[in-house]
C-alpha cells in the first residue's frame, strides 16, 4: 500500500532532528507497489531515505522523500544447509532487528554490526560497518527497482562494488531503489573479534553477563555463569561499548559518525605523526596559558599564545582549542572549553598516531583521533557541538540545532583539520 502526504513534517524522519519539511512524502511496503508507482507525476526530485540516520538535511526539500516499509524476513531454505544461513530481508526493516533476530538464532555474521541506526536497505548503499566488519562482506546480492527501466533487478556482491562506506548504488542515486537484500551467515563458530578491544571486552562480559538476560539492556551482575561466546554475547558487547560512546539514537540528535576515516599515503602519514610529535609537547607553561598549538586553522598557521585558555590538564597535554574560526563573526558558544576527557578516556599521544595499514600500504587514520588531538573536542557552534566521547560524531546538542549550526562546525573541523595536518576529512553523512 501506498501512503502519500503533501508539506511533510521531517523533523521526526532525520535522526539530527533538522526541522525541515518535504513537499511530498510517500511510504510503501510492498514490492508490488514500486511497479505501480506513478513516477512521472511525483514531484521531483526524488529522494530515497531509510531512517534518516545519515543525512543531514540542509533545508526543505523540494521534491519527494520516499520511505520503504517492506520488512520482510526469510529464510531461504533450499540454499541454507550446513554451515550455510541465506536470509532476505527488507529494505524498510531496521537494520538492528535484523540484527537481533540473528543473533538470537545463533547465526554468525552480523553480530558485530549490532546497534548502527538505520534500515536493511541503507545498509547495502551505504555498506555500513563497525567493529571490523562490514555489511557488503555478508551480502550475496541486493534485490532493486530499477526506476529508469521499470523492473526490478538484482545484483551480486561484486556488482555491488562494495567499499568503505560506499557501493554501486551510492554513485547511481535516484535510479535504483533497493528492495530487499540477501545476506549470507554461518552457523558454525565463526566470532569476528580482531578490532581493537573487542575480543577483551567479549571474554570480559562472558565471564559478567548472565543468560538471560535482555539483549538491549544487558545486566552486568557478575554473578553469571561464564557464558559461551555466542553471536549474542557478541551483540551485547558491541551494544555496550557503542553505549559508552556514542549518543543515544532517538535521544541526542546526531548521524552518528560525520566524517570517513581518511586514507593517506605513507609519505602523508609520516608527515602526520611528526606534526603530532611536535604539537603534543607536554605542557610546561608557567604562566597558566595553554602551549601553542603549531598551526592553527584561526591564524593562518602562526602559533595561537594568546587563546587564553588555562592549562588545567592534569595529564600534561594541552586544553582543546575553542571553536572561534567560521563563525562569520556570530557569537560561538562554549569559547574556552575547559578540557572535558574523563578518566580513562583515550587521549591522543605524542607521536602515536592510531592508524590501520591497509593490503595496498596506505593508512587509515581515525578522523576522531585528527579531530581530539587538534584539540576540538567540546568545540560547538549554536546548537551543534562535537559529542564528548566520540569527536568523530556531531550532535544537536540544544534540540533546536539549525542546519546551518552543523554546516559551520562541520567546516570548522575541516578547515582545522586541514591547516594542521594537511588532511581533508570527507564527510560521511550524506547532505542533502
Ligand atoms: N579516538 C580519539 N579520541 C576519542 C575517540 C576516539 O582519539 O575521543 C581515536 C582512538 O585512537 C580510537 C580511534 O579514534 O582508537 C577509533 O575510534 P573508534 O574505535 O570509535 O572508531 P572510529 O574509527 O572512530 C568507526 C566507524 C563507526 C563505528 C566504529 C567502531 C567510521 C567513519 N566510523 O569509528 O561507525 O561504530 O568505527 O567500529 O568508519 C557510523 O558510521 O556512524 C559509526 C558510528
Amino acid at each position: 500500500m501506498i501512503k502519500k502526504k503533501n508539506n511533510k513534517d521531517l523533523s521526526k524522519l532525520n535522526t539530527f532532528g533538522m526541522k525541515v519539511r518535504a513537499a511530498c512524502y510517500l511510504e510503501y511496503d510492498n514490492p508490488s507497489d514500486l511497479a505501480s508507482m506513478p513516477w512521472d507525476e511525483l514531484a521531483k526530485p526524488l529522494l530515497q531515505i531509510g531512517s534518516g540516520s545519515n543525512l543531514l538535511f540542509c533545508s526543505d526539500f523540494p521534491g519527494t522523500v520516499m520511505r520503504s516499509r517492506i520488512d520482510l524476513f526469510e529464510l531461504l531454505q533450499d540454499r541454507s544447509v550446513g554451515d550455510d544461513v541465506y536470509i532476505r530481508a527488507g529494505a524498510g526493516m531496521e537494520m538492528d532487528e535484523l540484527c537481533r533476530i540473528c543473533a538470537g538464532k545463533g547465526w554468525w555474521g552480523l553480530e558485530n554490526l549490532s546497534g548502527i541506526p538505520g534500515t536493511v536497505g541503507a545498509s547495502a548503499v551505504q555498506n555500513v560497518g563497525a567493529y571490523g566488519v562490514e555489511a557488503g562482506e555478508l551480502i550475496e546480492s541486493v534485490d532493486c527497482y530499477d526506476i529508469v527501466g521499470r523492473r526490478f533487478v538484482t545484483f551480486s556482491a561484486a556488482d555491488c562494488a562494495f567499499a568503505y562506506r560506499d557501493s554501486f548504488f551510492k554513485h547511481n542515486k535516484g535510479r535504483y531503489i533497493v528492495v530487499s537484500v540477501v545476506f549470507h551467515l554461518y552457523r558454525d563458530f565463526r566470532p569476528r573479534l580482531d578490532y581493537a578491544h573487542l575480543q577483551e571486552e567479549v571474554e570480559r562480559n562472558a565471564e559478567l553477563i548472565m543468560a538471560d538476560t535482555d539483549p538491549y539492556s544487558p545486566l552486568l551482575t557478575g554473578q553469571g555463569v561464564r557464558q559461551p561466546i555466542t553471536p549474542l554475547l557478541v551483540r551485547q558487547t558491541v551494544m555496550i561499548i557503542r553505549e559508552k560512546k556514542l549518543p543515544a539514537v532517538g535521544k541526542v540528535g546526531s548521524a552518528g559518525s560525520f566524517f570517513k576515516n581518511p586514507v593517506v599515503s605513507a609519505e602523508q602519514f609520516e608527515s602526520v605523526c611528526a606534526i603530532a610529535a611536535a604539537k603534543e609537547a607536554p605542557c610546561n607553561r608557567t604562566d597558566g596559558k595553554q602551549n601553542a598549538v603549531a598551526s592553527d586553522s584561526t591564524d593562518g598557521g602562526q602559533a595561537t599564545e594568546e587563546k587564553g585558555v588555562p592549562c588545567n590538564r592534569a595529564d600534561g597535554k594541552q586544553n582543546a582549542v575553542a571553536c572561534d574560526s567560521t563563525n562569520g563573526g556570530q557569537a560561538t558558544e562554549g569559547k574556552g572549553v575547559p578540557c572535558t576527557r574523563a578518566e580513562g578516556e583515550q587521549t591522543p599521544e605524542a607521536g602515536k598516531v592510531p592508524h590501520y595499514t591497509l593490503d595496498n600500504g596506505e593508512i587509515k587514520i581515525p578522523a576522531a583521533w585528527l579531530i581530539d588531538s587538534c584539540g576540538l573536542k567540546g568545540a560547538r557552534f549554536g546548537g551543534a557541538s562535537l559529542w564528548h566521547s566520540q569527536p568523530l560524531v556531531i550532535v544537536n546538542s540544544s534540540g533546536n540545532a539549525l542546519p546551518s549550526d552543523i554546516i559551520a562546525l562541520e567546516n570548522h573541523i575541516i578547515d582545522t583539520v586541514q591547516a594542521t595536518y594537511g588532511i581533508t576529512l570527507s564527510p560521511e553523512v550524506e547532505h542533502i
